[in-house]
């Protein structure tokens, strides 16, 4: 990770395996009222957020793509210094429907070009089905390998139509194979980060195969009823002992795993305290009381892919060995 003073807080970056930077604090758009997302990612714009997260599933591009153009045509922003992601939905697996499912991103998002696009889940679902309730809504694995679907992200590469690609959700053994086939290897895989759920042996892989993390729900998702990171009492001892807030600690501590962390929110105070996380450095002796907080706890477990009957069980999601 590179220092790099812009804008109005320090802006650290994350490098890829061939040197390119990547904002290290993204704003992530999952769950953001698209009637709210538009001022947020203006506000963000505003005040120094330089990575949006977006996705196709999430309903908001269009809201997001419009704040992304009012900002710069108002504002002295290139669009080069803008790193904005997206994904596939599951349900354009298939690779002819790879190429127009970006296309419609890009239109939505008011872009002619993506830095990063992700395959959201290794999950397929036939064409149009964009949350499947029965097996047969999805596709077999064999019927449908991700390399099919990979082959066709490539394409979008030498297209030139986005920058990198990448995948979210995947295990080490589904990176593994993947790698392997690859023409062009994938840069980022973006899970679920947090305290709570550390996935060390994910990691490792991930360093192994030069693939850097980008954490989502690092504040924890808004915790669920008896777990909530937000509320965790040695958190919020470390926050008073770095006067700082319980989110920037988590986010402090996602920066200095180095990971890419996208928290999400609409609210302008919080937006702004976020970016500033990337002020804050924890001590060893934080770092290894948060490290202490593992539950292998899944806010988001993927168990709405795993049908009766069907291939996508949790274990072929998430089984690291
Ligand atoms: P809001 O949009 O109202 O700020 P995650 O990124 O882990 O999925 O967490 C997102 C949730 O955390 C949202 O409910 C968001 O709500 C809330 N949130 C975002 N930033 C903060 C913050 N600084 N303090 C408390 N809650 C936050």
């Amino acid at each position: 990770m590179n220092g790099d003073q812009s804008n109005m807080v320090l802006q650290p970056q994350c490098t890829l395996k061939d040197g390119t930077t990547i904002p290290a604090i993204g704003l992530g758009t999952w769950k953001s009222d698209k009637h709210l997302v538009g001022k947020a990612v203006n506000n963000a714009l505003k005040i120094g957020y330089r990575h949006i997260d977006c996705a196709s599933i999430y309903g908001n591009e269009a809201e997001i793509g419009e704040a992304i153009q009012y900002h710069l045509t108002q504002f002295n922003t290139s669009r080069d210094e803008l790193w904005i992601t997206s994904k596939l939905w599951n349900d354009c697996h298939q690779p002819e429907f790879v190429r127009p499912a970006l296309l419609k991103t890009l239109q939505d998002l008011r872009l002619d070009r993506l830095d990063l696009y992700l395959i959201h889940w290794p999950v397929s679902h036939r064409h149009g089905i964009k949350i499947a309730k029965e097996a047969r809504e999805q596709i077999p694995r064999a019927e449908l390998p991700l390399s099919d679907t990979w082959e066709a992200m490539e394409a979008l590469v030498k297209e030139g139509l986005v920058q990198k690609i990448g995948v979210s959700n995947f295990n080490s053994k589904k990176l593994r194979t993947l790698t392997k086939s690859a023409s062009i290897s994938p840069c980022v895989n973006q899970v679920e980060r947090h305290p709570y759920l550390q996935q060390p042996s994910l990691l490792s892989t991930c360093e192994q195969l030069g693939i850097v993390i980008t954490a989502f729900s690092p504040l924890g998702s808004g915790g669920s009823e008896n777990l909530n990171l937000l509320k965790e009492e040695m958190i919020q001892e470390i926050s008073l002992r770095n006067h700082c807030t319980p989110a920037q600690v988590l986010l402090a501590w996602g920066l200095a795993k180095k990971t890419i962390v996208i928290p999400k929110s609409t609210n302008p105070e919080r937006l702004k305290s976020n970016l500033e996380s990337t002020t804050i450095q924890l001590q060893k002796e934080d770092i290894d009381c948060i490290d202490s907080l593992e539950r292998h706890h899944r806010f988001n477990d993927g168990t709405i892919w795993a049908l009766q009957g069907g291939d996508y069980t949790a274990s072929y999601l998430w089984d690291e060995n």
